[in-house]
């Protein structure tokens, strides 16, 4: 029989202890611990969509350096798979963690599942990026015995920035995505799980070389659903440096500054079509050729468009029958047979305009874009 471990993530939006089937987790080895890092999408720049394996170092709960492995950079992750990282160290669980980008295609990191040889397993969703205020992305990534409307977003590393993605790595401590006691506690004060710096953020300078941020375990108490007896002692944690992952390596020795998670408030909210009106013009959209046409409950176009965070190809929700054009963030209604007003054509999938209501249906294109790939989630 599997085993179920809770990790928690969003449902209807509000975070929740997630019962899975340990099946999504990296089987156990006598030695090694093992990340799996599952791509919710990546922007290669050749025709494959796929993204580099990133790089993942070890500590434990004490903040001893258990191990790393580079990333590889002529290897890529496939939207919704997953690889298998071995990392060779210390026989010890695995309670933090750091996740760094390598090469020249950006990552979407949709779920990271770590199988210590100790038997300790957990896993961390990017619904816990997304509200944190990474860029992000919807993935159609079902995680195994969670529900399967139950599609984590992805969040976005890359390690040049060619991409247009700021950030080139997250770090996080396990232990602190499961429960229902923890999950309460960040649906009540999302601070506790973004302004804590060991227990997760994503920066601007990451390597795999690098130290991170540890609690010093004995001034964390806990209270018995799991939740944190001390908030002050998570908002301002008592810190210290993990031990360095190679001694005679400058970059590990420092402590890392959080450089990360910063945009916590909601995105503006964007007028529906036919309204022209733009909204502010965020960084260049990374795979402005693709569109993605999602009839996945979970997914709406609207809370797409309307977050500042968001990064990715065009969105159309066929549960909302609304288009997302991500380069200006704005929505617009999917037509219909009889609009008379400008909508996006599903079949030329263009903007279209019906310049004499009324009168024979002449459409004009507003905004031609082609789509050199177009994804269907189902
Ligand atoms: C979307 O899903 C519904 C319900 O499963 C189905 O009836 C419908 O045909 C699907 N639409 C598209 C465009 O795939």
């Amino acid at each position: 029989m599997s085993a179920v471990i809770g990790v928690i993530g969003l449902v209807a939006g509000v975070f929740q202890n997630i019962n899975t089937a340990e099946s999504w987790m990296p089987t156990q080895h006598p030695k090694n611990t093992k990340a799996r890092v599952y791509a919710g999408m990546s922007d290669s720049t050749d025709q494959s969509t796929s993204g580099n394996i990133p790089g993942v170092a070890l500590w434990d709960a004490a903040g001893r350096f258990i191990g790393k492995e580079m990333g590889v950079y002529n290897y890529v992750i496939g939207d919704g798979k997953f690889h298998d990282i071995e990392v060779k160290g210390k026989m010890a669980s695995a309670d933090y963690l750091s996740v760094s980008a390598f090469g020249t295609d950006g990552l979407c990191v949709a779920a990271v599942a770590v199988t210590s040889p100790t038997g300790y397993k957990a896993g961390w969703l990017g619904d816990i990026g997304m509200r944190c205020g990474a860029p992000w992305y919807p993935s159609a990534l079902v995680i195994p015995g969670s529900d399967p409307e139950t599609r984590p977003a992805c969040v976005w590393i890359d390690q040049d920035g060619s991409n247009n993605h700021p950030h080139t790595g997250l770090t996080m401590h396990l232990p602190s995505f499961t429960g229902e006691g923890l999950a309460n506690e960040y649906n009540d004060d999302i601070a506790t799980l973004c302004k804590s710096l060991p227990r997760f953020s994503m920066w601007k300078t990451r390597s795999v070389h690098m130290t991170l941020p540890v609690y010093h375990a004995d001034k964390l108490e806990y209270n018995e659903d799991g939740s944190d007896k001390n908030i002050d002692a998570i908002l301002k944690p008592s810190m210290m440096q993990s031990e360095t992952t190679a001694p005679n390596d400058p970059t590990g020795t420092k402590l890392g500054v959080a450089d990360g998670p910063s945009a916590l408030e909601p995105g503006p909210v964007v007028e529906l079509g036919p309204s022209r009106r733009r909204a502010r013009r965020q960084a260049p959209q990374p795979l402005r050729d693709q569109l993605v046409i999602s009839n996945i409950t979970r997914h709406s176009a609207r809370e797409v468009c309307e977050s500042q965070t968001s990064a990715g190809p065009d969105f159309v929700s066929i549960v909302e029958w609304l288009y997302c054009d991500m380069a200006e963030k704005v929505l617009w209604p999917l037509c219909l047979e009889d609009s008379t007003e400008a909508c996006f054509d599903l079949d030329t999938r263009s903007i279209t305009w019906q310049t004499k209501p009324g009168l024979r249906s002449r459409k004009e294109d507003l905004s031609p874009k082609s789509y050199r790939n177009v994804q269907k989630w189902i």
